[in-house]
């Protein structure tokens, strides 16, 4: 049996209900991109300073970069002061984001010292002030990613969430961990349940999704409408089609042969130098080779040689060298 689980936010419609997580540092245009090219309801830019985006700072327009083929982006707003998450929001309306949406789940120091992020879940009153004028900004759908709360005693997801939707929020998505866990624990899924009691717009349920099995799990705990994956996608770019198909069909697809993974790490490669120029894209490039070739015979010895290299015609010959052997001897 197929089952339908189409979400709509606001006017916008997803026909799958898996998102691939905002990911600093990751979920760039070459990642958002690939990720996409399997299938992904939904694929959102790393989070922005929206003051940055104000000043104009050219790495933060790179991030929030939309492309026409990516007609369902949202770009993630991170900050402090409604008038400028407002006029962030606005600028990157005008530059083609279908959905904006605002970060009130990063734990990191630098984005809570300036009390952004998740700090923001310590005064509903000051989050509610960002929601209502970002909101007000713009005519596309905003939407919420927050934690459980600040910490244990303090786990106010289903509040917030609640006053998101007054204020015209419309999807909310809970990491299930506080912000004081960090990335510590488990996520807890079933606590997402309580935001669901709360809410009737469409709710994501996130963290430590890495099977499609957990995919299921989570949206039975919580009674979301879809999951969001994050660091499951390292290195498998295909993991977000896999999980569509297991919850439409209960089954589920192979992960791509050798031959396969070989050509992804190698377009990818190349996507990141097209997009960043050699020298920024070979660093970058450097975490998703190690994250393909994880778990692959001798890849600790590979990563640490490929690493080292600085020309990408060497790059490129040393994950032929890796591969191919691999290739021909699941071959024989
Ligand atoms: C490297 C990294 C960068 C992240 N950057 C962001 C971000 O920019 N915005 C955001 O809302 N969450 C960010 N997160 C949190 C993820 O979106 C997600 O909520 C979290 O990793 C839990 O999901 P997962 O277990 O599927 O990875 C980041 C997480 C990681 C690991």
């Amino acid at each position: 049996m197929t089952k339908n689980m189409t979400i709509h936010i606001g006017p916008i419609t997803l026909d799958e209900p898996v998102l691939l997580s905002p990911m600093a540092g990751v979920t760039d245009l070459p990642f958002r991109r690939l990720v996409k090219s399997f299938g992904a309801g939904l694929v959102t830019s790393e989070m922005i300073a929206s003051q940055a985006m104000i000043r104009d700072h050219k790495r933060t327009h790179m991030m929030a970069y939309a492309e026409s083929d990516e007609y369902l982006m949202s770009v993630q707003l991170a900050g402090c002061d409604p008038e400028m998450m407002a006029l962030a929001a606005r600028m990157n309306e005008d530059r083609g984001a279908a959905i904006i949406d605002i970060n009130m789940g990063c734990p990191a120091k630098k984005i809570v010292g300036g009390y952004a992020g998740s700090a923001l879940m310590q005064d509903i009153g000051e989050a509610r002030r960002i929601l209502a004028a970002v909101v007000r900004a713009v005519q596309i759908p905003v939407t919420l990613k927050m934690r459980t709360g600040w910490d244990i005693s303090s786990r106010n997801a289903p509040e917030l969430a609640h006053v998101a939707e007054n204020e015209g929020i419309k999807m909310v998505t809970v990491h299930g961990r506080t912000r004081n866990q960090m990335y510590k624990g488990k996520s807890d899924w079933h606590f997402i349940h309580e935001v669901r009691d709360r809410i009737s717009i469409p709710l994501i349920a996130n963290g430590d999704i890495l099977t499609c099995e957990d995919a299921a799990e989570a949206l039975r705990q919580s009674g979301a409408d879809g999951v969001m994956i994050g660091r499951g996608a390292y290195g498998r770019p295909w993991f977000l089609s896999q999980v569509i198909h297991y919850l439409k069909h209960g089954e589920k697809l192979p992960d791509p042969d050798l031959a396969e993974l070989k050509q992804i790490v190698l377009d990818h490669y190349q996507a990141m130098l097209d997009h960043y120029g050699e020298e920024a894209g070979k660093k970058i490039a450097r975490k998703h080779i190690s994250w393909y070739t994880k778990g692959l015979r001798d890849s600790a010895v590979f990563r640490q040689q490929v690493n080292r290299l600085g020309d990408v015609g060497q790059v490129r010959a040393m994950i032929n060298d890796f591969f191919d052997p691999l290739i021909r001897e699941r071959a024989a």
